[in-house]
């Protein structure tokens, strides 16, 4: 049986969006595959006091069990009011890089707040054309949605792009008047995964197409994936316990901060996440060899990853301080 968001003490994005517009910050998009990553997530938004969006990539669902992942979020939702002293965040479930208008259906169903069509590798009018179907299917329900335009590099959505497509600013107009969508994700030159520049090359992102696109749709929300910073450190403690990561650069804080500023109000990240449990995972193994109890290396890496999502919040997406705005 489909059950509503609202049952499960989650909000769309709606609102937390014209927030984040109005304060100049973006709101954290984190993805999650496992009970350590959402209380890692969950605890770092109580304790800064920021929104947050969960969110399952198709991936994860079909990890964690989409039945599991419902009950986490619920779950979710009574940990961060618990924690939080009888005051909840605002929390809204995702659907990350939805690639039908099935399993976006699928997801309102099964209690997610809000979607993401990605119909980004379709031509323009089929991605008009899949967007607006699942926009008129999702608003019955008040669930958001997010479309994409442009085609970042690296691998999305199981399609793996050479080259960044830079998202068009003569196309953006048109396509949020014809599909209705409640946020647009753009390609500026972001990329997902921890190889996101050549080395040698300069490592930056198109703020000016940013601009330009906020320019022909003024006021309305812009989101960016690929959106990691792939820290030095992190790189360097998993490459002294073991690790192989070569050449791993990412999003420099600095341009996060200042497209956090703009139109862009949802930023997404899980490869750091991914980086910082890794690396803790890896110390606690060389450090303590013996130790074979789960809890004595996922623990110190969901410290980690607390940690990691605190420091974004407050330093580089500006969302801390901002859930009960
Ligand atoms: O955009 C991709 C996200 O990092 C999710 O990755 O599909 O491996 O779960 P995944
Ligand atoms: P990163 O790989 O840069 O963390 O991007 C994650 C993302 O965009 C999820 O949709
Ligand atoms: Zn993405």
């Amino acid at each position: 049986m489909a059950i509503s968001y609202r049952d499960l003490g989650l909000v769309n994005t709606r609102e937390m969006f014209a927030k984040a517009m109005k304060g100049k910050y973006a709101v954290p998009a984190y993805n999650f595959n496992n009970m350590e990553q959402l209380q890692a997530i969950i605890s770092a938004c109580v304790e800064t006091e920021s929104p947050v969006i969960l969110q399952i990539s198709k991936g994860a669902r079909e990890y964690a069990n989409q039945t599991l992942l419902r009950y986490l979020a619920q779950g979710a939702v009574e940990y961060a009011r618990e924690i939080g002293g009888g005051k909840l965040i605002p929390i809204a479930v995702h659907l990350d890089h939805g690639s039908d208008f099935d399993i976006c259906k699928s997801c309102i169903e099964y209690g997610f707040s809000s979607v993401m069509i990605d119909g980004s590798h379709h031509s323009f009018e089929k991605n008009i054309e899949e967007t607006r179907k699942v926009v008129e299917y999702a608003h019955k329900f008040d669930v958001s949605v997010e479309g994409e335009l442009g085609v970042l590099a690296g691998k999305e959505d199981d399609v793996e792009a050479e080259k960044h497509i830079y998202t068009q600013p003569d196309e953006v107009e048109e396509f949020v008047s014809k599909t209705n969508v409640d946020s647009l994700a753009i390609a500026i030159g972001t990329s997902h995964g921890a190889f996101k520049f050549k080395p040698g090359t300069d490592p930056k992102i198109r703020l000016d197409i940013l601009a330009e696109i906020e320019k022909r749709i003024p006021g309305f929300t812009i989101v960016l994936h690929g959106s990691s910073s792939v820290p030095a450190e992190l790189v360097a403690m998993i490459n002294q316990n073991g690790g192989q990561l070569k050449d791993a650069i990412g999003i420099g804080e600095d341009q996060l901060r200042e497209a956090a500023k703009s139109a862009v109000c949802k930023i997404n990240i899980d490869s750091d996440g991914r980086l910082a449990m890794t690396a803790a995972i890896r110390k606690a193994f060389v450090e303590k060899p013996s130790e074979f109890d789960p809890r004595k290396y996922l623990g110190p890496a969901r410290e980690a990853l607390k940690d990691l999502y605190k420091h974004k919040n407050i330093n580089v997406l500006g969302s801390a301080g901002h859930a009960f705005d």
